[in-house]
């Protein structure tokens, strides 16, 4: 009796959640979760289309396996009852060491695409990069942030064209610009060869199918306005993306493969503000960036959907810090799943992080409020990671706070 007497008075009905949303966000404890919920939401291919990588995805997988290698060396008895995460990217004060990286056809992953992203970022405090295959305008976003901007450029052949985006992000605020030079070619995306996946996606009887059985996104898709680059739209482009063509088709016809460093002194020479570089793969070429005297590098692969076989990110952080670390800044982007991803990065020398695919799952998962779930639980994490492994200030956050096991716990039994 005294027994059910007590037990009682601990059990409590967990009140009930009627916003939908809401008791989605409740269950995602972490970003596996999200995509996870993204997956079920999206049609196929446009769930693929986020979450795949070029070829065998070998660069893709191993961005996110690499960080099971690194251990910690946390340090106790530490005063941690105050952890300030504040960083500097860029030269300028920002609350956690992050940047949301540009990503194309983001309205694919909800109606307000770019919008949704920017809004959540700058309500952080945290620079939003806009990519020039954006599905909202320069124009758009800058009206609906006022937080850190950043805009995503590519050297298209047309470089009338990128002179007049560049001037478009000057005019509206965007206070930095980032140079992708990791698309010579687009990378060879074999889940978009086998579903022949267009962008924007092409309403066939395979997605006529896809769309029952995705009932909320395909009402989306049909009731908002057409998917197009808008930024590029505007400028009135023969190739503004509204008619759906292959995704390869349409950038190899834009990219310029013959783009070299010279066209980096160009961008300089158009381009006021700070620069980064995004797409470092060797030392050498990090070397490079800084005789060609940008801000910053963001070490990336592209979220492995260029070359696959290039190098895991994170495992190019130390070796590009300790020949460059102090006379650039170094952002590290790919396979940040989770807060302590991003302290790991720092402890290897990075400046900050950059997250994809982490914010397009949540967007997937559950539109702008997904999106403030996940920069959440990346903040939460950071602190938590710097409080559990004795890290007051990020100027704590040494080499020696973590070390490289020799093989990752889950190949270490067995074969
Ligand atoms: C575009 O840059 C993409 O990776 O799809």
């Amino acid at each position: 009796m005294g027994m059910i007497e007590t037990v009682r008075s601990v059990v409590r009905l967990k009140p009930i959640v009627l916003d939908p949303v809401e008791r989605r966000l409740a269950k995602a404890a972490d970003v596996s979760d999200l995509r996870r919920m993204a997956k079920r939401r999206l049609p196929a291919g446009v769930f693929d289309y986020i979450d795949g990588g070029a070829e065998d995805e070998r660069s893709l997988e191993r961005n996110v396996a690499a960080f099971e290698r690194i251990e910690f060396k946390p340090r106790v008895l530490r005063d941690v009852s105050k952890v300030d995460t504040t960083a500097t990217i860029l030269g300028q004060p920002r609350p956690l060491p992050l940047v949301l990286s540009p990503t194309g056809f983001t309205r694919i992953a909800d109606p307000q695409g770019e919008l949704a992203v920017a809004r959540a970022a700058a309500r952080r405090g945290l620079p939003y990069s806009l990519s020039t295959m954006g599905t909202r305008s320069i124009e758009d976003v800058a009206a609906v942030s006022d937080g850190p901007k950043w805009f995503q450029v590519y050297t298209w052949k047309d470089r009338g064209l990128v002179k007049d985006l560049l001037d478009r992000a000057a005019a509206t605020g965007y206070e930095a610009i980032l140079l992708t030079i990791d698309t010579a070619v687009l990378g060879r995306r074999e889940r978009d060869v086998r579903r022949g996946y267009t962008l924007p996606p092409k309403v066939g009887l395979d997605t006529i199918i896809d769309g029952i059985v995705h009932p909320q996104w395909t009402l989306d898709f049909l009731r908002n306005e057409p998917i197009t680059f808008a930024s590029v739209a505007t400028n009135n482009s023969a190739s503004d993306g509204s008619s759906a063509v292959s995704l390869s088709a349409y950038m190899n016809s834009q990219f310029d493969a013959a783009l070299s460093w010279r066209d980096v002194e160009w961008l300089q020479s158009v381009w006021d503000g700070p620069i980064v570089l995004k797409g470092v793969q060797t030392v050498a070429d990090a070397k490079l960036a800084v005789e060609a005297g940008v801000e910053a590098i963001a070490l990336s692969n592209h979220g492995g959907r260029q070359l696959d076989g290039a190098p895991s990110i994170i495992e190019l952080v130390e070796p590009v810090a300790q020949e460059v670390g102090g006379q650039i800044e170094i952002l590290c982007d790919g396979g940040i799943r989770r807060g302590s991803d991003i302290v790991k990065a720092l402890a290897l020398g990075a400046t900050g992080a950059m997250i994809g695919r982490a914010y397009l799952y949540a967007l997937g998962a559950a539109g702008e409020r997904g999106v403030d779930h996940v920069l959440d639980f990346l903040a939460d994490g950071v602190e938590r990671t710097m409080a559990l492994s004795g890290a007051q200030q990020l100027s704590d956050i040494t080499r020696d706070l973590v070390t490289w096991r020799a093989t990752p716990a889950s190949e270490s039994v067995g074969d």
